[in-house]
């Protein structure tokens, strides 16, 4: 019988999880959700952080898992929030976001997928060039209704086709690859 999932994607975020399955599910592979809350180091890397928060993840849900850590990087900011985007978010918001960029408004997102198991751990990232726009626009998550992905003209919470060209997205496409290389290899 097959298994009803192939991993957890551990997190406090329903929001990523649904991306993140939608966008797993187009390759094939089957996500299921393990809610928790996983404390976040302070350090400058994302990958860092990344690692260790799927580490810990692991003592709690002892399955096959990924895990995602994220940041905005806004040029004219020296790349700020970057690893802090989740405490800035909680803190100042799209709002303080918007009143502290003046003219230049580009900024990148990166997304790092954390694959953990007993015996592995691998990161894969991923980064989409953008900017910021002046007003929020559109009903989404998160930095969505400020965040205008390169080569459009509207913010990730007014486009219907997030999914298809986000950070996310390509960083799970890196993922899968290899994921699913591992699998068969593994006769699986
Ligand atoms: P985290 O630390 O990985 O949870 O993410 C850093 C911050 O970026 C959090 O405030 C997230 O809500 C936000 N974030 C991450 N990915 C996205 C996205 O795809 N859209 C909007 N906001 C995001």
């Amino acid at each position: 019988m097959r298994k009803s999932f192939d991993l957890y994607f551990v997190s406090s975020n329903s929001h990523k999880y649904k991306e993140a399955k939608s966008i797993l599910d187009s390759f094939g592979i089957k996500l299921g959700f393990f809610k928790l809350s996983l404390e976040e180091i302070q350090s400058n890397s994302l990958r860092e952080i990344a690692e260790k928060k799927a580490k810990n993840a692991f003592l709690k849900c002892k399955k096959p898992l990924i895990i995602e850590d994220d940041g905005l990087f806004i040029d004219s900011l020296n790349g700020f929030p970057g690893p802090y985007s989740s405490y800035v978010f909680k803190t100042i918001g799209n709002k303080g976001i918007l009143k502290l960029i003046s003219l230049k408004r580009k900024a990148k997102f990166v997304s790092i997928i954390t694959y953990c198991d007993k015996k592995t751990l691998e990161s894969f990232d991923a980064k989409l060039d953008g900017t910021v726009s002046k007003l929020q626009k559109g009903k989404g998550w998160g930095y969505d209704p400020i965040f205008v992905p390169k080569n459009s003209r509207k913010t990730f919470a007014e486009i219907n086709n997030k999914n298809e060209s986000s950070h996310r997205f390509k960083a799970l496409k890196k993922f899968s690859n290899w994921y699913l290389h591992k699998m068969e290899s593994n006769g699986q």
